[in-house]
């Protein structure tokens, strides 16, 4: 047993930080059995462990039966020992577990538990593709914070957030995960999320260790297909997919986990070039490394592994530390140490790792976290919390068609509201974490406290499962001055598990939408959903096009906010929409080719049936007001490099509005082939109507530097660069020169 601190207590040892550090982790891995140790890295599912501390002879013997059951574990024991558990379903419970692991568990080391909190715990903020579209750290990190301080309190220390994995393929269901195609506007994001979850320092309370994912290249599957393997050139994976889990990593995030897919034939999980190499050589990560669910045991089927045995080999020699919910390490851990094929030395540098994070969180003094039932009945929802989904929500809509300034709506006219979404609080993905549909402020009550000028009717439910009620349609609809068709993808059509092959709306939704447009009346489509969708058709015989994504607890309130225009639409969006799914994957910062696309020329890069450019690029997004940009100038060359861009941009409209003002660069000839267009820097400003105002954007030397095989630097040469409106905006545009550096 380990030397017992002043400030022990009858739950377990607990030390005090300064012991702790003292007390070296090592100290305690002398001290664990191996078996004790493989139990360490073991994640297990919180749900299935239910009874396994219970004192109940009959309770203890159900256990025996679960721990084979779920675990095929046969001493519940081990289970007892688990490093941590996924699901811990609030401060009571939490509190509970880790009490009786803490009494059973003879090295006294707390349990992590962990959870996915994507877009907020129990205040639903909007997905993080959305959230991509605010263009804007402040909402990302604030949505963030609010997720901790919600998730702390309920007994959670560690969240599987930020997803960091690059999209550029709306096919893909996750990609609503994601906050889109572009490698620095991720990587601003991803530090801002990091520093949202973990704040300063631990210590400061409700804060939560981000576990970034999936490490690594999981947004680029093979024909969009869920699950499908990755096959990226190692140019591409460092120029575009590896940079946002760079950023979070080098923001200091605790946690990396491993991918499903396979990474040049190897896959992510017992890959030690990507998880060894890389991760813990080139980018110094010192956080544990843990399995996606249950993929340590799905070696076999990746066609690298014969037996359970090697599959645990493969994946504690690869460099992973802990395993999700599968738990080959504790069935299997033993004999590949007695039989040599494993170092007890690798077992242990894991299971630093892992103690490492636990120490760096505070856990050995707070094992219980921040969980605290009074704090969860008093942040969870709160005002406070719903006010900032409210806010963020609104910038994260992107206006996309806005013809004739049918937009913004008057509190007089008469609006009728038709679709799935005009009422249903069915507004966040399943990742939801504990949100509820019935605390979601719907489209319905938004509007509702605006305005008594509006009417709603779902007319048909989401997909061809309902059935469509044209009359109610029609009748609503002729009522109306103006009809907001509120339509779209649900949770359920998008998320893991969710990639489509084809992405127009649902026919029960197309066909609600011929029904209504016979009417010939001023139609704004509201769209709703996890990804860029294929709405060509439908965008040309519609005024007004609002994306509002999946937009979460507050979302009803916040769509009500930008469509009477109480609020400006701002967003602009972080993935590309595809003029058809035969186009994806598609992006902005593309590469020129040997023929770039020319019309009447057959032997150009293009398509014979469809443009190359998507129905909306990669940071397009209008307000209700135009804009007209001026007067670019660059400043000289600072120290170290820097330019400072400044242009004037000019409320030309009759109405607020806020512009993002965008900076491009591209490099115009490189020892390998550069993006047409690379995103590097934004600016906002908001502008009542006639006023101008200046816009600077700093472009750093060191972020011309694109990756060579011996390290990532900039080479000199011209550069151009395009202040823009969206990324195919030719907007205004500038040439510096890069001077080679003596
Ligand atoms: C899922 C997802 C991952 C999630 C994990 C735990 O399969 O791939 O994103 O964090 O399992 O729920």
């Amino acid at each position: 047993m380990r030397k017992k601190c002043a400030n022990t207590e009858k739950t377990g040892v607990l030390c005090s930080r300064k012991r702790r550090l003292e007390m070296d982790i090592r100290q305690i891995i002398e001290k664990m059995t191996l078996r004790e140790k493989l139990a360490q890295m073991v994640l297990l599912v919180q749900c299935y462990q239910e009874d396994v501390f219970s004192d109940d002879p009959g309770k203890r013997e159900f256990m025996r039966e679960a721990s084979k059951k779920y675990f095929d574990i046969d001493d519940p024991q081990d289970v007892m020992n688990t490093g941590g558990a996924i699901f811990v379903d609030g401060a009571e419970k939490a509190v509970e577990i880790q009490k009786k692991h803490l009494e059973h568990d003879r090295n006294g080391i707390p349990m992590f538990f962990m959870y996915d909190v994507i877009h907020g715990y129990r205040t639903i903020f909007p997905i993080p593709l959305a959230l991509g579209c605010a263009f804007d750290p402040e909402p990302v990190e604030t949505m963030s914070r609010i997720s901790a301080k919600e998730a702390s309190v309920s007994g959670i220390h560690i969240v599987y957030s930020p997803m960091l994995d690059l999209v550029r393929d709306a096919r893909w269901g996750r990609v609503m995960e994601s906050t889109g195609e572009d490698p620095w506007l991720n990587s601003l994001l991803a530090r801002a999320f990091v520093r949202g979850y973990q704040g300063r320092s631990f210590d400061r309370p409700y804060t939560v260790g981000a576990c970034i994912k999936h490490f690594a290249g999981y947004g680029a599957p093979v024909a969009g297909r869920e699950y499908n393997t990755v096959e990226l050139s190692e140019y591409s994976f460092m120029e575009f997919y590896m940079k946002a889990y760079a950023a979070a990593l080098d923001e200091g995030a605790v946690a990396v986990m491993s991918a499903f897919n396979a990474v040049e034939g190897v896959p992510c999980s017992v890959n030690g070039k990507l998880l060894k190499d890389y991760l813990r050589g080139e980018l110094g990560f010192d956080g544990f490394v843990i399995s996606d669910w249950g993929t340590v045991g799905e070696q076999i089927n990746h066609g690298v592994a014969s037996d359970e045995t090697e599959e645990a080999e493969l994946a504690i020699k690869g460099g992973l530390d802990m395993e999700m919910y599968s738990s080959l390490f504790v069935r299997k851990g033993e004999q590949l140490v007695a039989e040599g094929r494993v170092s007890e030395n690798d077992i242990d540098a894991a299971v630093y790792h892992i103690l490492s994070v636990k120490e760096k969180m505070g856990l050995f003094e707070r094992p219980f976290g921040w969980a605290d039932q009074a704090l969860e009945k008093r942040f969870h929802l709160c005002a406070e919390h719903r006010n900032e989904a409210r806010r963020i929500a609104a910038k994260t809509f992107v206006l996309l068609k806005n013809e004739n300034g049918i937009l913004p709506l008057s509190k007089e006219e008469k609006v009728a509201f038709i679709g799935p979404y005009a009422d249903t609080g069915r507004l966040f993905s399943r990742w939801g974490s504990k949100g509820r549909t019935d605390e979601t402020a719907t489209v319905k009550q938004g509007v509702s406290a605006k305005t008594r000028n509006a009417i709603f009717c779902n007319a048909c439910d989401f997909t061809e499962a309902g059935s469509l009620d044209s009359g109610a349609a029609v009748s609503a609809a002729e009522q109306a001055d103006k009809i907001v068709l509120c339509l779209g993808e649900n949770e359920d059509m998008c998320g893991e598990g969710a990639s489509r092959a084809f992405l127009e709306l649902p026919k029960i939704q197309a066909d609600l939408f011929e029904t209504v447009r016979s009417l010939g009346k001023p139609i704004i489509l509201l769209l709703f959903g996890g990804r860029p969708q294929e709405i060509r058709r439908i965008s040309e015989s519609v005024d007004g096009i609002l994306c509002v994504w999946l937009p979460g607890t507050e979302g009803g309130n916040a769509v009500a906010d930008v469509l009477y225009g109480d609020v400006l639409p701002e967003g602009r969006l972080s993935m590309s929409f595809p003029y058809t799914v035969g186009q994806c994957p598609v992006s902005y910062n593309c590469f020129n080719t040997n023929r770039p696309a020319k019309d009447n020329d057959r032997c150009t890069s293009k398509y014979i049936d469809i443009p190359n450019e998507p129905l909306y690029p990669f940071g397009y997004g209008l307000g209700y007001s135009s804009t007209e940009f001026s007067d670019l100038r660059q400043s000289d060359a600072e120290m170290n490099g820097s330019i400072v861009f400044t242009v004037n941009v000019k409320n030309t409209g009759g109405h607020p509005v806020t512009e993002t003002v965008q900076l491009y660069i591209r490099d115009i000839k490189g020892s390998v082939v550069r993006p047409v267009r690379e995103l590097k820097g934004i600016g906002k400003i908001t502008l009542l109507p006639g006023e101008s105002g200046d816009v600077r954007i700093r472009l750093d030397e060191k972020q011309l530097a694109f990756w060579h095989g011996d390290g990532t630097y900039a080479e000199p040469g011209l550069f151009k660069v395009s202040v823009s409106k969206n990324s195919l905006d030719v907007g205004l545009e500038t040439f510096f020169e890069l001077k080679k550096r003596n």
